[in-house]
């Protein structure tokens, strides 16, 4: 009787015990998915915040809008009211996450490698010989007597560029039209291309339209065309005027590239670009959908993505890439800062003679978060667009700017020209130059 009691009265403490740990558990449980709950809770909420503050545009549907020029003004700058720019890609996998990056088996990444001095095959062609010469370009023209910019081949690390042949281009081109949009970087690339094709055709098979919003080389032998579109910043804005286009308050159309497109649309080959116009403090956006003067302003950047993903829309919707080929230039890098090459020092590219030789140098200029974003908006397009990567290979080239060697449209002062470094030129490219080398790689990919 008393073992017995004994028995139980041990038993109990061991039932209460698991009671007790019973009762932890669901509490413990209970409080975890409920902190779970409120954790997913204000996840979720905070998805709508974020969904909520943005509003996102249909790009390139307004076509009737008013043209924006460069006697546009904003009469108004609201707070910018979160519009972004929505596409879809006609084409594209629903199934698929956009930003998966698709990487094409090539057989050499022709954009990795290194530069060599080969003064036997270079230049691809004379300066004095080009009749089309920018005298932005012609560092020869203006004085340069350091002539070494001209001999260097790009060598890709694992495989050979095409070797440049002129009449294999012209082949590729006859009967199509080239053309080029974008700013006066692309246009440097313009040039270089009509200088290395032109010196093949005769003078009088030949023509150049007068300097416009279009330009055009024509050969008429291949029936074909070299063409340049000023377009700095893709989408239409104040300063698609190509020869008067310094503004101090910039105004775009983030949400349409269509007064642009209606020129660009019959080109076979379209060689695009855009960047440095981006990098030039804040932009005001009139979207399409709003009163004639009523603007909003964000960072560069940002609008840059706006109009990236304005041309991306089009691009999707309009290219057919067995009958149209695109082509995107990325960054074209410049060397402002000697020091970030040349610690301790305190010039610019004024007086280089030679690229800079370490492995993957890569100047402050070249903003990485930019380039993330045109990389995700081109893997968007997948084969609609091939990448022309400029960036890495051009920054080793801080010898191939014009530097002081060129002509400047506003007259030079005495303090100026004392102070070299405060007028060079490190933007642009002297051509013969960097920019045959895009186009070299250009011709790698037609
Ligand atoms: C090429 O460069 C080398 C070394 O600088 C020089 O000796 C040679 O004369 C040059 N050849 C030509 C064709 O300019
Ligand atoms: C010349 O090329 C254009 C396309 O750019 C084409 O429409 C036209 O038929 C061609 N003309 C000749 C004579 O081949
Ligand atoms: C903004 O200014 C332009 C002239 O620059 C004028 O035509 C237009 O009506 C103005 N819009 C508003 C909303 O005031
Ligand atoms: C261009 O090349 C650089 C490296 O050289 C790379 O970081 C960048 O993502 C490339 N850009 C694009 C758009 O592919």
């Amino acid at each position: 009787m008393s073992q017995k009691w004994i028995r139980k009265k041990t038993r109990l403490p061991l039932a209460a015990l698991l009671i007790v740990l019973l009762a932890t558990f669901v509490i413990l449980y209970n409080e975890r998915s409920i902190i779970e709950q409120i954790h997913h809770h204000t996840d979720h909420e905070q998805n709508l915040i974020e969904a909520s503050r943005f509003t996102y545009v249909k790009p390139n549907v307004h076509a009737n809008t008013e043209v924006l020029d460069r006697f546009s003004r904003c009469n108004a700058t609201n707070e910018y009211s979160g519009k972004k720019i929505e596409w879809v890609d006609p084409n594209e996998d629903p199934g698929q996450e956009s930003d998966i990056v698709v990487v094409k088996e090539e057989e050499c990444d022709v954009f990795s490698g290194k530069w060599v001095f080969d003064n036997s095959s270079y230049p691809l062609h004379k300066e004095s010989e080009c009749p089309y010469m920018s005298d932005q370009l012609a560092c020869q023209k203006h004085g340069r007597l350091d002539l070494d910019y001209q001999y260097w081949r790009w060598q890709p690390h694992a495989c050979n560029l095409k070797r440049w042949n002129v009449r294999q281009v012209w082949e590729k081109l006859r009967g199509k039209r080239l053309m080029f949009v974008g700013d006066s970087l692309n246009r440097g690339q313009w040039i270089s291309m009509v200088c290395l094709l032109q010196s093949v055709i005769p003078r009088d098979k030949q023509s150049m339209s007068p300097n416009a919003h279009l330009t055009v080389f024509r050969a008429e032998d291949y029936n074909a065309t070299v063409e340049f579109m000023w377009a700095p910043l893709l989408v239409e804005s104040n300063s698609d005027d190509p020869v008067n286009h310094r503004l101090d308050q910039r105004i775009i159309r983030p949400d349409s590239v269509l007064k642009h497109a209606s020129k660009w649309q019959h080109a076979d080959i379209l060689i695009f670009n855009t960047y440095l116009w981006w990098r030039q403090g804040p932009v005001k956006l009139q979207w399409s959908s709003e009163e004639k003067g009523s603007c909003e302003e964000v960072k560069g950047g940002e609008g840059m993505e706006m109009a990236m993903n304005a041309w991306g829309e089009w691009i999707a919707n309009n290219v057919d890439p067995k009958t149209k080929r695109v082509f995107f230039v990325t960054m074209s890098p410049t060397h402002q800062r000697s020091r970030e090459w040349n610690p301790g020092s305190e010039g610019n590219c004024y007086g280089e003679k030679k690229p800079i030789e370490e492995e993957s140098y890569w100047g402050s200029a070249s903003d990485i978060p930019t380039m993330r974003m045109v990389k995700r908006v081109l893997n968007r397009l997948g084969p609609k667009v091939s990448v022309i990567n400029i960036t890495q290979l051009s920054e080793y080239r801080k010898d191939g700017h014009p530097s002081v060697y060129r002509k400047f449209w506003e007259p030079l002062t005495q303090d100026r020209l004392d102070k070299p470094e405060l007028y060079s030129d490190c933007i642009h490219w002297c051509v013969p130059g960097v920019p045959d080398v895009w186009n070299q790689l250009l011709f790698h990919f037609l």
